[in-house]
């Protein structure tokens, strides 16, 4: 299938509706996902990045209905995860010496992985390639969000390819921006920033920064994943500017497992304490082994403070909370507030060992934590209210 995207710029990738994993196991992807390759169709042609592995035949096959891949010039490899560069030893097997560009540190991710003496093109930042009357433009991306990572330009219809940065995982057969339902776009593009790119936020700003200063008229950016921004693209390039910035909204996300249901009690209660103290604040209560577990980390990326429960068990906390906390402090949040609460029947060690997760993983924690012994009574409910009222005082500023 291709798909015109302007003028000689065609779309030849896949749309996965079937995809509910990414990342091995790691990334929820409850819309599927697409991976988008373009074919650039000038004097030169000059085809821009492939498909995951699983889609590697029946993309060349396809692609082969397109054009004769004898046709095709030159090889851009923006990126050399292998949901982009899955097709490419299929790719090379039929075009051994069409050349491959890509960034130095893309040579060693490609002959890593295919192990492949291929025809590589080495490109830097401001190189061009020309094809014909327009030219590629390279613009190294390194950690946006592997070393190997790469943008090009095409001059003359001004098109950003940008490889995952701007993505989302979501299938459409609709492609463009404005085609799509728009809360879903906003949902899957947050959840990618959140759980993918948070960890390189001060490198998205500089690199933002420094394609803006190029002054390059954008009329579209053509991502690797979901759709290709034409109706406005600088939108998600300021949305990302808001988002690299350690974004809050005015919200309080409590996060919590239960045995028997005493620590859904205090996270409720202590829910009502919040409410009750604070009328604007949006409040949202997840149990983490019922949650999906990128959605919980969107909403954190979305709080202002998190706070964390959970039941003493066997001297430590449940393990879907160490699980999920220890993403979190891989994701690097930044300026966040937290504080924890849990239920325990004797030793009661839950409480403290969360506050240590959550300063590990950078968070501002409110030191003393509540512990309640059992099931919360009267008093205890009352106590957790309270606890929830000191701190939306603190936390929501
Ligand atoms: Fe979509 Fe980093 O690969």
């Amino acid at each position: 299938m291709n798909i015109n995207v302007k003028n000689n710029v065609y779309w030849v990738g896949k749309v996965d509706w079937e995809l509910r994993r990414f990342h091995g196991s790691e990334y929820s992807t409850h819309r599927g996902s697409t991976y988008n390759s373009y074919l650039v169709r000038e004097e030169k042609t000059a085809l821009i990045d492939t498909v995951w592995a699983p889609y590697a035949k029946e993309y060349v096959r396809a692609l082969e209905k397109t054009i004769d891949l004898k046709k095709i010039d030159f090889i851009i490899a923006n990126h050399g995860e292998v949901d982009h560069s899955g097709a490419l030893p299929a790719i090379v097997h039929r075009l051994p010496d069409t050349p491959i560009y890509c960034t130095a540190a893309g040579v060693k991710s490609l002959k890593g992985q295919y192990h492949g003496d291929w025809n590589f093109r080495v490109v830097k930042t401001g190189e061009r390639l020309s094809l014909g009357s327009k030219e590629l433009v390279f613009i190294e991306a390194p950690m946006l969000h592997w070393p190997d990572s790469m943008f090009c330009y095409l001059t003359g219809d001004n098109i950003l390819f940008s490889n995952d940065a701007f993505g989302q995982h979501y299938a459409t057969e609709r492609l463009f921006n404005d085609l799509v339902d728009q809360d879903e776009l906003y949902a899957e593009s947050i959840k990618y920033y959140a759980n993918i790119l948070t960890p390189f936020s001060p490198l998205v700003v500089k690199k933002i920064e420094e394609v803006l200063a190029l002054n390059l008229p954008l009329d579209m950016i053509c991502t690797s994943h979901g759709v290709i921004w034409r109706d406005n693209p600088a939108q998600v390039v300021h949305r990302y500017l808001e988002w690299a910035k350690n974004y809050r909204e005015n919200q309080i996300t409590i996060i919590y497992d239960t045995m028997w249901n005493a620590t859904r009690a205090m996270a409720e209660a202590i829910a009502a304490g919040i409410r009750a103290a604070d009328g604007e604040v949006v409040i949202k209560l997840y149990n983490v082994s019922n949650t999906d577990k990128n959605d919980i980390i969107t909403e954190v990326f979305k709080s202002k403070a998190i706070l964390v429960g959970s039941p003493t068990v066997n001297r430590g906390v449940m393990s879907s909370l160490a699980g999920l906390l220890e993403e979190i402090r891989g994701l690097g949040f930044k300026e966040k507030k937290a504080a924890t609460f849990g239920t325990y029947g004797w030793s009661g060690e839950s409480v403290k060992m969360l506050e240590g997760m959550l300063k590990n993983a950078g968070f501002e924690v409110k030191e003393g934590g509540l512990r309640v012994m059992w099931n919360p009574d009267d008093a205890a409910s009352e106590q957790c209210r309270d606890f929830g009222g000191r701190l939306a005082g603190e936390f929501v500023r």
